[in-house]
Parts: structure tokens; C-alpha cells; sequence
């Protein structure tokens, strides 16, 4: 892969949102999740992912809302600060959170800029399409790296009052492509198409240059996104028929908790190798 050269020795050479531009070009598909703190970050990282977003699915699995919209910018600073040490090589993109972009361009600037200054972003992610592509253009013009989200956008849950497939209708569909594109010439570097018909995903994909992530979108997408909580399975209640759960961390911490309060219990820990004499 492609990447910006590593500013010391043995570090990692960084991904930029010019590799995974590159990557597309190349047909190298594109791994993001997401993270929101320093611990679950660095082992993202280290295992070699491309992209860590810092989502404001951090309502629902950090923070126990039902949905992302009391997300506020203070949250999402700590969040993205805490991932931002924990990361050595990937591209930490962060979701600009409900309300602090719709409002106005300048205030859209500002929680933009304060997400580069204050917690050490690589990217902002803005959900939505022509509605927001003057604003999109003046963050871009600003030097800020911008990624779009079109299809279900959950900051317009109440909106849309279901988490359903979107652009299943024709019209829909067709919204969607032109939205695609008025956001590549707005200027984005890549596109999260979620929870939409594969083969829309793939016309999307073909009609614009810059990278698309899927989540719910098929294997045509150039690239593919999970909640890092749901592929670890920590997150029991979600199951949707898109999420591959690699493991069942939940069992897995579940027998490892229990294990330790039958050893507490028992008197077997701590043993006389765990104390000091
Ligand atoms: O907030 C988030 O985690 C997201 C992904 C699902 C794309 O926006």
C-alpha cells in the first residue's frame, strides 16, 4: 500500500486520506472501525487498520443512549483525543456530532477547526448531502479533510422514525447517486454509504473517484466499516443482518469476570506469588 512516509524510525508510515484515495485507484479495498478510546485504539491500530473513525455511535455503545443525537462536541473531543494517542499509523477521522454543523457555515467551521485543534483529528465526517455541501465546501477550503455519509444517516432518526434500509425507491436511489456526486465535487476525499440495496452501492461506487466504506452496502464498496463494539460482540442487542461478528468478547470477558470473583471468593487470589513480602 501506498503511504506517507513515518516521521521517525521504526514508526509506521501514516495513512492519509491521499492513500485511501490512492487505494481505490489501485484496488486495494479499505479497512476502517471504529474506536473511542486509547486502549481499544491502540490495538485497532496495531492490528493494521487503515481508518479508525471515531463515531458518534459512541452514544449508543460508550455512552448507553438509544440514539446518537445527545452527542454533544465536548464528548467527541474527549473521544477522538483519547484514540488520537492510541494511534501511530491510521487515518482518525471523527464525526462532527447533531447540531454543531446544521446551524450555520461558521459554526460548522468552528466545530470542524476545534476537532483538528483540540483533539488532534486527521478528518471530520458530516452526515447528508445537498444540504450541506456549501458547508462541506468552506471546511475543505479551510484545509480540513472532509468524509461524507449518505444513505441511513442515524442523526435523522426521527426524521426517517425507522433504521430500515434506505433508497430501496427509485426516486430515493436516484437522490442518493446525484448526492454522491455533489459531495465529490464539494470536495469530500470519500463517502460511508450506509444501510442501502448492495446494488445501488455499487452504482454510487462507479459513478464518483473517491473511495466509498460501506456498512450494510455489499461487498462492492471500496472499502467496509463496523462499530468496533458489535464485531467483537460486546454488543449483544444489536444484530442486524450486515454485522459479522468476529468474536464473543462478551462470553469471553463474562468467564473471565466470574473466574476472578470465585477466586476472591475462595481465597485462591491472590496466591503467595501475587503479594509482597
Ligand atoms: O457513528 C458511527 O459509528 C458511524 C458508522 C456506523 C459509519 O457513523
Amino acid at each position: 500500500m501506498s503511504t506517507q512516509s513515518g516521521s521517525g524510525k521504526n514508526k509506521p508510515e501514516k495513512v492519509t486520506t491521499q492513500t485511501v484515495v490512492e487505494m481505490k485507484r489501485s484496488g486495494e479495498k479499505i479497512s476502517m472501525l471504529t474506536a473511542y478510546d486509547f486502549t481499544m485504539a491502540g490495538i485497532v491500530d496495531r492490528a493494521g487498520v487503515d481508518v479508525i473513525l471515531v463515531g458518534d455511535s459512541a452514544s449508543n455503545v460508550m455512552a448507553g443512549f438509544d440514539t446518537t443525537i445527545p452527542m454533544t462536541m465536548d464528548h467527541m473531543i474527549y473521544h477522538t483525543s483519547c484514540v488520537v494517542r492510541g494511534v501511530e499509523r491510521a487515518l482518525v477521522i471523527a464525526d462532527l456530532p447533531f447540531m454543531s454543523y446544521q446551524v450555520t457555515t461558521k459554526e460548522a467551521l468552528k466545530s470542524a477547526g476545534r476537532m483538528m485543534k483540540e483533539a488532534g483529528a486527521h478528518a471530520v465526517k458530516l452526515e447528508g448531502g445537498r444540504t450541506i455541501s456549501d458547508t462541506i465546501r468552506k471546511i475543505v477550503d479551510a484545509g480540513i479533510p472532509v468524509m461524507g455519509h449518505l444513505g441511513l444517516t442515524p442523526q435523522s432518526i426521527y426524521k426517517f422514525g425507522t433504521y430500515k434500509v434506505r433508497a430501496k425507491e427509485e426516486e430515493e436511489a436516484k437522490t442518493l447517486i446525484e448526492d454522491a456526486k455533489i459531495l465529490e465535487e464539494a470536495g469530500v476525499f470519500s463517502i460511508v454509504l450506509e444501510k442501502i440495496p448492495a446494488d445501488l452501492a455499487a452504482k454510487v461506487t462507479e459513478s464518483v473517484s473517491i473511495p466509498t466504506i460501506g456498512i450494510g452496502a455489499g461487498e462492492k464498496c471500496d472499502g467496509q466499516v463496523l462499530v468496533l463494539h458489535d464485531m467483537l460482540g460486546l454488543n449483544k442487542d444489536f444484530s442486524p443482518r450486515f454485522l459479522r461478528r468476529y468474536e464473543d468478547l462478551d462470553a469471553k470477558m463474562n468467564a473471565a469476570i466470574s473466574n476472578y470473583i470465585r477466586d476472591v471468593k475462595d481465597g485462591s487470589f491472590p496466591n503467595e506469588d501475587e503479594r509482597y513480602n
